[in-house]
């Protein structure tokens, strides 16, 4: 009788237990890093004015948050700083993140399907003093506020600066963000990093956006970001399954302060720009995605006129010259290589192709023999186009290489698969060293060139390099993330 009543209890005893680990409500989906708060998070400087004067930032709070305030300071060594720090009030921003008005209507956005409305605030902080460093906090009148950052207004002149990424797009947080970290520790001094396209995979779900700002952590509380609009900051609205109509991601224009080019149409409002950093850089922003591909070359075309800096690099996501197997874009290289060339530009820094290219132009110097030639230090060279990759998702290399291009003139020096890169790129007066950095941290690609006081480029020695090429079949064995090209 015992027996029974102790094996009734275990029995009872084991339901108990088994309904306490029953499944309860449903689980939640998103990340405590994910969810919006009164606290400010997603914070980020970019540039939407004159570098040398001004600081434009956003950052993000849940929806009740509709008094966002900003306070900058000139840094100190003093432990109290703060205490004369200038109060800004920041434009709000009301998001809704499960749907979006088009000009069709409401369109769902599923990937964000019960996530509340959100709010983006942004400063444009101005009459700030060049080569400076401030700092600035951000937050709300009832003291919900950020920690305070420093960061550095761009100097009139002198040594730059800059880290280059391609694409992040998939792994965000798993995988890219060793990467991006890896850069930073690399060059800390850099002065901003260029985002070249495809931040992530799928335009508008914030759980993405989420993962590129925890993978970002505090790097652009301080560092400034130029976002390229790649083809995954585009979504398709369309209706008719036949078609295509693509929308600009929700989350760019609330979160990226970016410049607006007010001769150029709404549609690119804020994704094709000029950044004149300083006397010695102009750094210029396309939208190979949004199609609109005259406006864009024509703007280009006048921006190139106008610009007065001793060097000038050109930044979008789909290369001119193709690296990725089947993924020529001759359109866009017929719209925009007569101009790169006309105005003999030094840099264009590319995405899009999930491998490493990097080759150069002929110079156009009427000396020079339009035939190949080696690159010996010192020759003339054109204009230097690099692709590059810092996600997880790699593609093959395109057969041939860059054979097919070889009646444009351009000739490759470097390529690579299966390899996460960041770059640093570091000008010093009329010398610029470009380094291809593996996200581990070994030198990958070097070049250096030289301008003169006529303008003249010429190559230069880079740092010396010792690592094999890296391609699939001498790498490891590789699986593909989840996500589309
Ligand atoms: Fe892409």
């Amino acid at each position: 009788m015992f027996r029974v009543l102790i094996l009734g209890m275990a029995i009872i005893c084991a339901a108990l237990s088994a309904a306490a680990h029953a499944p309860g409500p449903a689980r939640k989906l998103t990340p405590p890093w994910q969810d919006a708060s009164p606290w400010p998070d997603r914070i980020v400087v970019t540039f939407a004015g004159d570098p040398a004067r001004t600081l434009a930032l956003n950052w993000r709070t849940d929806d009740t948050v509709d008094a966002a305030v900003a306070e900058i300071v000139k840094a100190t060594p003093d432990a109290r700083f703060d205490l004369d720090a200038r109060r800004v009030n920041a434009r709000s921003e009301r998001l809704e993140l499960a749907s979006v008005k088009d000009i069709e209507g409401i369109f769902d956005i599923g990937q964000n399907a019960g996530l509340p409305p959100v709010r983006f605030h942004s400063v444009l902080f101005d009459g700030l003093e060049p080569d400076t460093v401030y700092a600035y906090r951000v937050g709300a009148t009832n003291g919900e506020w950020s920690e305070w950052f420093q960061v550095r207004t761009a100097p009139i002149s002198g040594p730059v600066t800059f880290l280059y990424l391609g694409d992040a797009q998939n792994g965000i947080l798993s995988h890219w963000s060793r990467t991006v970290r890896a850069a930073y520790a690399m060059a800390p001094d850099a002065n901003f990093i260029i985002h070249a396209g495809d931040l992530v995979d799928e335009a508008s779900r914030d759980f993405e956006w989420a993962q590129w700002f925890k993978a970002v952590g505090f790097i652009h509380g301080m560092v400034p970001a130029i976002p390229v609009a790649g083809n995954h900051e585009y979504m398709n609205v369309s209706r008719d399954p036949t078609k295509q109509r693509r929308l600009l991601s929700i989350l760019w224009r609330p979160q990226f302060n970016l410049p607006v080019e007010a001769s150029l149409p709404d549609t690119l409002r804020e994704t094709v720009y000029k950044v004149a950093y300083s006397e010695d850089l102009d750094v210029f922003v396309l939208d190979t995605q949004n199609g609109e591909l005259a406006a864009q070359a024509a703007w280009l075309d006048r921006a190139l006129a106008e610009s007065k800096a001793r060097w000038r690099v050109v930044t979008f996501h789909h290369p001119i010259f193709s690296s990725g197997k089947g993924r020529d874009s001759p359109e866009r290289r017929a719209a925009l290589l007569p101009i790169l060339k006309k105005y003999d530009v030094d840099l264009v820094l590319q995405g899009h192709d999930h491998t490493y290219a990097r080759g150069d132009l002929a110079a156009q110097a009427p000396a020079q023999s339009p035939e190949r030639r080696a690159s010996r230090v010192g020759d003339a060279i054109g204009p230097v186009f690099v692709n590059s990759v810092s996600g997880p998702k790699q593609y093959e290399w395109s057969p041939g290489g860059w054979e097919r291009y070889a009646g444009d003139g351009v000739q490759l020096r470097r390529a690579a698969e299966n390899t996460q890169f960041f770059q640093v790129i570091r000008i010093l007066g009329g010398m610029l060293l470009y380094e291809a950095w593996t996200a581990d941290g070994a030198l990958y690609d070097s070049f250096g060139l030289v301008k003169d006081e006529t303008g003249q480029r010429r190559s230069a020695p880079g740092a010396t390099v010792t690592m094999p090429e890296r391609r699939f079949k001498d790498t490891m064995p590789y699986r593909s993330p989840s996500g589309s090209d």
